[in-house]
């Protein structure tokens, strides 16, 4: 089963924490079922931006993103350039 490592956030998980979750799970959905309560304002219909995160590393393990989540992507805040 997939592992989520979540690097330490002040509010959302301080301590930093590793999660399992089924392949297909949205990253949304895997944090919201271990307690960790990322904003998700449009309760994961892909109409806001509030659920986003940064991936740091593991881009070979995540789906193809699908063109609304491109056009969502422009109206992110914090957004990071891929590192190589
Ligand atoms: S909760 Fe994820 S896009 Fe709105």
């Amino acid at each position: 089963m997939p592992m989520i490592h979540i690097l330490p956030h002040t509010e959302l998980c301080p301590q930093g924490d590793q999660i399992e979750a089924p392949a297909g799970t949205s990253i949304c959905e895997a944090l919201l079922e271990n307690g960790i309560a990322i904003e998700h304002a449009c309760e994961m219909s892909c109409a806001c931006t509030t659920c986003h995160v940064i991936v740091r590393e593991g881009f070979a393990s995540l789906g193809e993103m699908d063109e609304s989540e491109e056009d969502l992507l422009d109206r992110a805040w914090g957004l990071t350039p891929i590192r190589g």
